[in-house]
Order: structure tokens, then C-alpha cells, then sequence
């Protein structure tokens, strides 16, 4: 049987499945069989344009045509439309690379997601695809930790350690045995960068994975995947198999010196999981807990073995790294912020989605140009920035730029670059109270601070809520934040005030706090 000449795109993506488009894509294959139309359907990653799914491409000769949502109900008139030849329909959104958010967007970690089928390594290869690796098969594991170290990549999964001097230390380090933890957990609300990685271009981790495994002398990976994410343990799953086949995993990696193998391990969901520590815990087959640190990872990590844990996007970020060289990313972003940072637009707005921009963009930016200001149509009040952990940020901080070092100064995290938008009627005092409800539920229970503190929390913020003896409660509050900030093992516990106070000091009139109490302003 001949290939049909027409392919047309339908994203297998889990938040594109959610909106219905496996129904989209059956029926577009039950309307062209009635028709007698031959075509080709392929299950793409997502765009990111979440209000536009399920998104359904035609490659045409002018390029591919874009039309969204596209419910199943739709399909019949897009036939009759000449939709397969780019016609015009009330849903059509014109060339997909002209749409103004995808053309506005720097895509260097996502550069084929949407593009390609995930799962065909000939895609794959067409479009870059382990150009990276093959450039590291010609160096030396110095001189890969070193072109990772120039380019500035810092760790996406919300520490933003310099991540060459990570793998500098793993490679220094002497052991029988070394391992790469790729930790997938993605715990933070509102964020789902890793996954969409996963289950659009899977084969750019493991190919990441890879290079790490080159440059630190691994032999052996794990994905550390929640549960939660069954589409992602699928489509990886499915992917390492692939690259295995082909010799892109294994022995003597295309013939190399390097063999390297990788398997995803499947966790329960629990948020302390994400923490590193906790990761190689529950990666051993114990109760994910807080290892204490010394000694760090990177000497001691899985079973007692130097370790390399970096997040999904980190580690997927390094063939193009290593393809176009240092300078080629190092060239994106602001101050000592390099490259790019896929930014998770969620909340309270009107275009949500996967933004991939260089550092140095605004809160404006991505709130009013990317998200649309927001889906209610009432101001934008606050806007959280880097998960549960992540500090508040009143309308006077909209014009900070993305940069972890701006962040940091504002008493905020940009963490793995989750970004959750609330109009003027949250309630901050509940915001507050619900971060160290948050805490008290996902605490590993190690220590007091953490364990007993954050339920103190939550009981002190409730008494507030409540008007009773609000300035003792008040002060009580800002006590057990500084023991919990400076006394818990983990940031968990350590990090759990920053959305507490930031909500203080910008918002105290939630409480039923004067403000002239707290400066409004968290400078
Ligand atoms: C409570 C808690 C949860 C975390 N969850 C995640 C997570 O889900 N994914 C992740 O990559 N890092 C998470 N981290 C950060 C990891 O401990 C670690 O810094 C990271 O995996 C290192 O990789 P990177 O350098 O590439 O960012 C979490 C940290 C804490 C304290
Ligand atoms: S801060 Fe919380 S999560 Fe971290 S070790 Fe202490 S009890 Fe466990």
C-alpha cells in the first residue's frame, strides 16, 4: 500500500486527551474513510496552546494549517471545508508557525515538540534530533561538562544549581559504579513542562540523559515518574525502547566507548518524592524521606553511588546545548540567568499554556500578551511564581523580568517557572493558610519545625482569619515563619513562609491586618 501524500496532526498529549482529542482524531479517521480519503494521522505533542485543543494540523505545501479546538462534531464540515488542502473554516487559525504566541517564543528545549511524531526516531533525526550526542561521542567527558558549564544551564527543577559544576563533581568523583537520576516528579502546581516533554519529544531526555552519562562516566539511568502521568510512562517507556533498538541505547553506544542504559521507575505521587534526597529514597524501594546533606548527592546518591539528579527539563535542554555549542544558549537570557525557561501559564486566564521564552521576560508579559489577562475579565491581583513554595506578587511587581537573581532580591523563587494567576477576588489570608495546610499534608515528618510547625501555621492563620487577638497571632506567625525558614531540614519546610509572608506583606488587609503594618511592597 502507497504512503497517503496527506498527514494531518492530532496531539496525544495528556491536557490535549483531556479536551477530547482521541474522539477528534477517530472521528477525522471514520470521516475520511467514508470518503474514500486516504491520509495519515499522526498523535503529536502539544503546541501548548491549551484553549486551542484539541489543535489539528494539515501539512499543506505552504506549510502546516492550524485549526483548533476541533471537537468531533466539527470534523464533517471540515471536510467539506477542504480542510486537507488548508480551506477556510470558522476554526481556522492560519499557518501554525505565523500564530503570534508560538512566533513570539524562543523554543530551544521545545524546539520539535508539536512538530514531530514523538515516538519516530527518523523525526527524530530529521529535525536535529541527536545531532548533541553525536558531537559528545567525539569529546572528551572534560570537554562535555565544560561546554555545559560555559553555557550557564542552571537546574530547571527549582534550585538552579549550575548544572556543569554538578556533573563536574560526579565525574571527579571514584566509584565502581555512577547513576543518572532524572527526577520527573513535577510536584508544583500549576506546572506541567516535564511532562509535555516527555510526551512530546521523549527522545531529547534520554538523549540528554546520555550525554550526562558520557560526561560522568554513568552506565546506568532512572526516570523518576509519578504515577499520575500514565501517558508520560507510556510514551517513555515506548521511546527508550526505540532508541534501544537502534543502538542509541545499550552497549557501545553507535559503536562508541559509551554504553549507557536508562528505566523509568514509577512513584506514588507524594511531593516530598520531588526532593532529591527523597527521590533516591523511594528510587531504592524505601518510604521517600529527607536524607540529610552532607554528603551531597554527587558523592552519595543512589545506592551510596555518585549521582547525577537533575529535573527533565535540565537534562532535555542539553543536546542543543551541546549540537549548536555554549555560546548558542548562553547568548539567551539576562544577567547570570542563561538560556530559556519553558514558563507554565495557569490560573486565572485567558490563554493558558507552554511558553518557552529567554529569561529576562515580564510577569506583564507573559500574564497580558501570553495568558490574555485573564479568563474572568476582572483585574489580576496576584500571581504566584514557582509552585506551592513560591512567594505572591502583587499587580506593583508585574514588571519584574524572569531572572532567578531578580527574583531572589523580591523574596520569590522562579523555581521550575510555574506561573498561577488569581483575580481580585482571591482570598490571600486563605491562599496562606492553604500553603501551610499544603506543607502540614506533604511534610516527610523528619523534623519539628516542618512536622509540627506548619500545622501550627495553619491553626495561627485560621485564628487571624477569625479576628481573634490578630496582633499576638500576627507576631506568633512571623516567629514560628523564621524558625521554620532557618531551623527545617529541607525546603519544604524551609520555604513553606514564602507564600505566607509574601501574602503578609502585600495583601495584610486579607487578614484584617491594618497596611500600614506591613509595607505593601515585599522590596
Ligand atoms: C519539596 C521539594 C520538592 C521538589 N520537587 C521537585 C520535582 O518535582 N522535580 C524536580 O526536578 N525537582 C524537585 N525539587 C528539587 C530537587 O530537590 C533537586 O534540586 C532537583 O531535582 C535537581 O535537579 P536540577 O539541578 O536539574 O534542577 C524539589 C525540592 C523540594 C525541596
Ligand atoms: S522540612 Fe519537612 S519535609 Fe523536609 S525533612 Fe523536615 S519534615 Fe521532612
Amino acid at each position: 500500500m502507497s504512503t497517503p501524500s496527506i498527514t494531518v496532526y492530532v496531539p496525544g498529549d495528556a491536557g490535549a486527551l483531556a479536551l477530547g482529542a482521541d474522539a477528534t482524531a477517530k472521528a477525522l479517521a471514520a470521516e475520511a474513510d467514508r470518503r474514500g480519503q486516504s491520509m495519515r494521522v499522526v498523535r503529536n505533542g502539544s503546541r501548548g496552546m491549551f484553549w486551542l485543543e484539541p489543535m489539528v494540523e494539515v501539512a499543506t505545501a505552504r506549510g502546516r494549517q492550524a485549526y483548533g479546538p476541533v471537537r468531533a462534531a466539527d470534523v464533517a464540515g471540515l471536510f467539506d471545508a477542504g480542510f486537507l488542502d488548508g480551506g477556510d473554516h470558522r476554526l481556522a487559525l492560519g499557518l501554525t508557525e505565523e500564530i503570534s504566541w508560538l512566533k513570539q517564543q524562543e523554543r530551544l528545549t521545545y524546539a520539535r515538540v508539536g512538530i514531530t511524531d514523538p515516538l519516530s526516531l527518523e523525526d527524530y533525526v530529521a529535525n536535529d534530533g541527536y545531532k548533541g550526542l553525536e558531537r559528545a561521542l567525539t569529546l572528551s567527558p572534560e570537554e562535555i561538562v565544560d561546554e555545559v558549564t560555559r553555557s550557564g544551564l542552571r537546574g530547571r527543577g527549582g534550585a538552579a544549581f549550575p548544572t556543569g559544576i554538578k556533573w563536574n563533581t560526579v565525574r571527579g568523583a571514584e566509584a565502581e559504579r555512577k547513576y543518572i537520576a532524572c527526577n520527573a516528579d513535577e510536584g508544583d502546581s500549576g506546572t506541567y513542562s516535564d511532562r509535555m516533554i516527555m510526551e512530546g519529544d521523549p527522545l531529547a531526555l534520554i538523549e540528554g540523559m546520555t550525554i550526562a552519562a558520557r560526561a560522568v562516566g554513568a552506565d546506568y539511568g532512572y526516570v523518576y515518574l509519578r504515577s499520575e502521568y500514565p501517558h508520560a510512562i507510556r510514551t517513555l517507556r515506548a521511546a527508550i525502547e526505540i532508541a534501544r533498538e537502534a543502538g542509541w541505547l545499550g552497549e557501545k553506544i553507535q559503536g562508541s566507548s559509551t554504553s549507557f542504559d536508562v528505566e523509568v521507575r514509577v512513584g506514588a505521587g507524594a511531593y516530598i518524592c520531588g526532593e532529591e534526597t527523597s527521590m533516591l529514597d523511594s528510587l531504592e524501594g524505601k518510604r521517600g524521606m529527607i536524607r540529610p546533606k552532607p554528603p551531597l548527592p554527587a558523592l552519595k546518591g543512589l545506592f551510596g553511588m555518585p549521582t547525577v539528579v537533575n529535573n527533565v527539563i535540565s537534562l532535555a535542554s542539553v543536546p542543543i546545548i551541546l549540537d549548536r555549542g555554549a555560546k548558542y544558549y548562553e547568548d539567551y537570557g539576562v544577567g547570570r540567568s542563561r538560556g530559556t525557561l519553558p514558563i507554565q501559564l495557569a490560573g486565572n486566564l485567558r490563554t493558558p499554556g507552554l511558553v518557552e521564552k529567554a529569561f529576562g521576560v515580564t510577569l506583564r508579559e507573559l500574564i497580558d500578551d501570553f495568558g490574555g489577562g485573564t479568563a474572568s475579565g476582572r483585574p489580576a491581583r496576584a500571581v504566584q511564581v514557582g509552585g506551592p513554595l513560591g512567594a505572591y506578587f502583587d499587580e506593583s511587581h508585574f514588571d519584574l523580568p524572569l531572572d532567578y537573581e531578580e527574583f531572589q532580591k523580591h523574596f520569590g523563587i522562579l523555581g521550575h517557572g510555574g506561573v498561577v494567576v488569581f483575580d481580585d477576588t482571591v482570598d490571600m489570608a486563605e491562599q496562606a493558610r492553604f500553603a501551610m495546610e499544603f506543607c502540614a499534608i506533604e511534610s516527610c515528618g523528619k523534623c519539628t519545625p516542618c512536622r509540627v510547625g506548619s500545622t501550627r501555621g495553619r491553626e495561627l492563620i485560621e485564628k487571624i482569619m477569625r479576628s481573634e487577638d490578630v496582633d499576638a497571632n500576627h507576631a506568633q506567625l512571623l516567629k514560628l515563619c523564621d524558625v521554620m525558614e532557618n531551623a527545617s531540614l529541607c525546603a519544604l519546610g524551609g520555604m513553606a513562609p514564602l507564600p505566607v509572608l509574601s501574602a503578609l506583606r502585600q495583601f495584610p488587609q486579607d487578614f484584617g491586618i491594618a497596611p500600614s503594618e506591613e509595607p505593601a511592597h515585599v522590596e
